[in-house]
């Protein structure tokens, strides 16, 4: 069986579904913070170490002003309601790319990685305005500072995602197959399953199929 230490997904159709059953984009991104919280507790009950979450890309600025200042009040609320529980659960917070945001969810980000950063149970990557080329470039660039040599374990501490292992598993869903400028780099290896279904109708029984289905793929890392 195929040992799971790292899940990573691409949480798409929010907007799809929003408007399909509420005529809201933004209702779907309520719906898909349910869904998020249904997923984080499945993970713990499968023992997953790493669960990595792209919540908001760099390319998403280009939505509308009242779509994105939705989102962010979402991900606020969510962190003053739910931060205390997910520390009592021992579960670590880290966001990865670049926190530019007002100042209060700066803030609120940094105080929420800094109480949880001992935790050991579950570490969840919350990818906000993260950008794969523009993390690849940024430690590209570092790498040449450090005068190190190029190679692959250099350049990988000078990602964003550091001393973090590379996901196994990648879960897109939405019914869309591409990766959207999303963890090029650590995902080379990883098992991709595209899903069908729009993200605040992903159950638990969905992702646990899943799961299942990677633990007994025949994984060859090149070899034969
Ligand atoms: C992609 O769906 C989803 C997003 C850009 C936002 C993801 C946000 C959430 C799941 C809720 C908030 C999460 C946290 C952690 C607070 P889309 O809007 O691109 O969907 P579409 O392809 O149907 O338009």
């Amino acid at each position: 069986m195929n040992p799971l230490n790292h899940v990573a997904i691409i949480m798409d159709g929010n907007g799809r579904w929003g408007l399909k059953y509420k005529n809201s984009r933004n209702a779907g991104h309520k719906a898909g913070l349910n869904t998020v919280e249904k997923i984080i507790k499945e993970t713990i009950k499968n023992k997953i170490k790493f669960l990595t979450l792209y919540a908001f890309s760099t390319e998403n600025w280009k939505r509308p002003k009242k779509e994105i200042n939705y989102l962010f009040s979402l991900l606020e609320n969510f962190l003053i309601s739910r931060i205390d529980e997910l520390h009592k659960q021992n579960i670590k917070l880290k966001i990865i790319g670049v926190k530019n945001f007002s100042s209060k969810l700066n803030n609120l980000l940094n105080k929420s990685e800094k109480k949880t950063s001992k935790n050991r149970k579950l570490q969840i990557n919350l990818a906000l305005n993260y950008g794969s080329k523009f993390e690849l470039i940024n430690a590209f660039k570092s790498l040449k500072k450090s005068n190190k040599i190029i190679n692959e374990k250099n350049l990988s501490k000078y990602l964003q995602t550091k001393n973090i292992p590379d996901p196994d598993l990648l879960i897109r869903t939405g019914n869309t197959q591409r990766l959207s400028n999303f963890l090029l780099w650590q995902l080379a290896y990883a098992e991709i399953h595209f899903d069908k279904k729009l993200w605040p109708e992903f159950s638990e029984k969905d992702y646990n199929k899943i799961i299942k289905k990677f633990k007994i793929i025949k994984r060859n890392f090149g070899k034969i």
